[in-house]
């Protein structure tokens, strides 16, 4: 049995930090495991230009000792008056990996995204000639169609008709959480990618429900039936490079989570590297992970991968009920996932 395991420091591409106190939380545990990650735009205002990015990059760093070599990357919120000049100066920018689709209304600050995907077709054009990625919610946001099958049927009306319209266009899947979106990935070229997050490779929709509703396993895309968590870790162990790791941690503090309309998004940062490592071995697929964690990402946004190793022991790590946000006037916590409960493997510090 292996009880410790090195491999070239991974990257998440695809987290959630938020900002001010809250950033000052949850960036250091990332920092802690991950070389790289992309910074998800959806803060309030969004953040839609690269000079907005780059200040919004500045303010993560400094949430960082100046020792730290953590570089995160930006995605800027593609909007409906998204401009050929925005496409343009992203291009430009070594920390702009690309525009996050969110169809408006699809998740949490959703409010500003794009209403009317087929009005973007200039922008995506000059994305795929200047090499800028496209990352995508993949749900489409009709309510009469059941949130279980938001993800299929995006992929159907959207992504494929949009790749077929515009086959060099680089798109990143995020987070997926089906069958069919395993099967979108694995069926097409190098140029479509797709994240997965922890909670979707551990749990399935059972899990929501869980002796009552557990707010702090609700997250969107929503967890789905097991049939679909199968098909997600056979995508992620299966050596396919178009897969790779994006957490998708997104903080939101206990009190908005435990509502009576609770937030999405899933806090995973704290042992993000131990979840997938504990779901690799579940699967028997351990020599996998490096791969997977480390490579197939930095391989699709056509990065080196990290010089930096780091190594997970098999050593027990009880999940604590709650961390707290330090500085707000009101003492506030954020549940990570799994609070409370043992993880059997550690990130050696
Ligand atoms: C994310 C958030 O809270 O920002 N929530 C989530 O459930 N994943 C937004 C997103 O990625 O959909
Ligand atoms: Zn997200």
């Amino acid at each position: 049995m292996t009880d410790t395991l090195t491999i070239t420091q991974p990257d998440d591409w695809h987290l959630h930090v938020r900002s001010s106190e809250m950033a000052q939380c949850v960036i250091p545990y990332t920092a802690a495991q991950f070389g790289r990650a992309l910074i998800m735009p959806n803060l309030t205002p969004p953040v839609t230009t690269t000079a907005r990015a780059l200040q919004y990059r500045e303010e993560v760093l400094e949430c960082l000792p100046e020792t730290s070599g953590f570089d995160p990357k930006m995605a800027i919120y593609l909007t409906d008056r998204t401009r050929v000049e925005d496409v343009l100066e992203a291009s430009q920018s070594e920390h702009v990996l690309g525009f996050k689709l969110y169809p408006a209304g699809a998740t949490t600050n959703s409010d500003s995204g794009v209403t009317k995907i087929t009005h973007l077709m200039p922008i995506f054009e000059l994305m795929a000639e200047k090499g800028v990625v496209l990352q995508v919610h993949g749900e489409v946001t009709d309510p009469h169609v059941d949130v279980f099958d938001r993800e299929a049927v995006f992929i159907e009306q959207v992504l494929h008709p949009l790749h077929n319209e515009i086959p060099d266009l680089k798109i990143v899947l995020e987070h997926i959480t089906t069958q069919q979106g395993a099967e979108f990935v694995s069926q097409s070229d190098q140029n479509i990618g797709a994240t997965i997050t922890p909670q979707h490779l551990m749990y399935n929709r059972n899990e929501i429900f869980r002796g009552g509703i557990q707010p702090h396993k609700y997250c969107l895309p929503i967890l789905k039936r097991e049939k679909h968590r199968q098909a997600l870790v056979e995508a992620a162990i299966g050596g396919n490079p178009s897969f790779f790791l994006g957490t998708d941690s997104a903080p939101h503090t206990r009190q908005s989570k435990e509502s009576a309309c609770g937030c999405a998004g899933i806090f995973s940062a704290h042992a993000a590297m131990e979840f997938y490592t504990h779901v690799f071995e579940s699967a028997d697929a351990l020599d996998k992970l490096e791969a997977f964690a480390s490579h197939n990402g930095a391989g699709f946004y056509g990065l080196p991968i990290n010089k930096n190793k780091i190594t997970l022991k098999r050593t027990d790590q009880i999940i604590p009920n709650q961390i707290g946000i330090k500085g707000l006037q009101v003492p506030q916590e954020i549940v990570p996932l799994m609070a409370g409960e043992v993880l059997n493997w550690s990130v050696v510090r």
